[in-house]
């Protein structure tokens, strides 16, 4: 089953063919991170024009890079939510007309169903049910992925997604939006002892995470050193705060590893993308015997074959949607009505 796929929730417009949820036949994308960067984080208006600008070409693009002719496309997905209200909506619409013009079926994806699904692109013996923690801009929670359209939420942050910690850290110390990247760089040149940085434990569930705390604690240590004129050692606080990162969600995803007794372990989102996490993820794997999926850095980020992957199992589950189907800001990944 071909599914031509399409992802415009942030500042990444992303058209691509994936077949039977496994193989990705292309995977175009127009990142628009450049015009953003401008302005040190994303502009929704700016991005929802963008996507409009953007999604017609790459999905001529994305039948011509495959060869494919429009009658061999089967069914048509889409992300529904979550993200920038006005840039899901380009994508939502553009996938209805396609799904309408094609007369094939339309499916919704939920965007964090897509990060996790990522990990069936990159590891083909991958089955539910395994363990997955989630990490990007906007969302960061440890999931139970008993099935490929059923899973429940053991954890969430209760404030910041590590993502957004990153990405406003980075900003403070000047670094390039999204600042993710350029702090992991930084982190690997630094000592991670240097400064202390808390490592919250908030409310009753063992799973739930806080991040505004580490937020708050690095911006002030970096904006008591510029006032008392204290040349900060910009390396070891990037390694320092990655690590902080890292301990607040390694033994979270360790505990739940053993409670549940799952024995696979799967990273989505962006922030999948940093070495810390990932050696981190690694060595707490191998402790408990468990297998782990890491998918590439370029599946890690926002893109469009991932949501084909998932579209794949939302069909099988009979998930497919009318053309009354609306674009949401915010949605739970459980998959209520739509
Ligand atoms: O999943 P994603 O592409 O978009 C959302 O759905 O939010 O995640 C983007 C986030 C940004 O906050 C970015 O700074 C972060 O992922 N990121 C990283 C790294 N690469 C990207 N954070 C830490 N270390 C990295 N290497
Ligand atoms: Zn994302």
């Amino acid at each position: 089953m071909n599914i031509l796929a399409v992802e415009s929730s942030c500042d990444e417009t992303a058209v691509a063919i994936v077949r039977d949820g496994r193989t990705i036949l292309t995977d175009c994308i127009a990142s628009q991170v450049d015009l953003h960067r401008i302005y040190g984080g994303v502009v929704p208006e700016i991005a929802s024009r963008k996507h409009i600008e953007a999604i017609y070409g790459l999905a001529d693009q994305a039948l011509e890079r495959t060869g494919l002719k429009r009658s061999d496309i089967d069914a048509v997905a889409v992300t529904y939510a979550p993200g920038l209200i006005g840039a899901v909506l380009v994508g939502v619409n553009f996938a209805k007309a396609a799904a309408l013009a094609l007369n094939k079926p339309l499916i919704p994806v939920h965007h964090i169903r897509g990060h996790i699904a990522a990990n069936y692109l990159a590891c083909p013996d991958l089955k539910p049910p395994f363990l997955c923690l989630v990490v990007s801009g906007g969302h960061t929670m440890i999931v139970d992925v008993q099935d490929y359209t059923k899973m429940e939420i053991l954890g969430t942050t209760l404030d910041d997604a590590a993502g957004e910690c990153f990405d406003k850290v980075g900003r403070v110390l000047g670094m390039p939006y999204p600042g993710g990247a350029a702090l992991d760089k930084a982190a690997s040149k630094g000592n991670a002892d240097k400064y202390q940085l808390p490592r919250s434990k908030p409310g009753q569930n063992p799973y739930d995470m806080s991040f505004s705390g580490l937020k708050t604690a690095a911006l002030n240590l970096i904006h008591h050193a510029e006032q008392v004129g204290e040349e900060l050692d910009v390396n070891s606080l990037c390694a320092s705060f990655c690590q902080a990162v890292s301990d607040t969600l390694v033994p979270r995803v360790v505990q739940a590893m053993k409670q549940t007794g799952r024995d696979k372990l799967a990273v989505a989102g962006g922030v999948a993308a940093n070495s810390r996490i990932r050696a981190d993820i690694m060595a707490a794997a191998k402790k408990l015997d468990a297998q782990v999926y890491l998918p590439p850095l370029s599946l890690c980020g926002d893109n469009a074959a991932m949501i084909g992957s998932q579209a794949y199992y939302e069909y099988l589950a009979g998930n497919t949607a009318g053309m009354e189907l609306n674009a949401y800001a915010t949605k739970s990944i459980l998959g209520e009505s739509l």
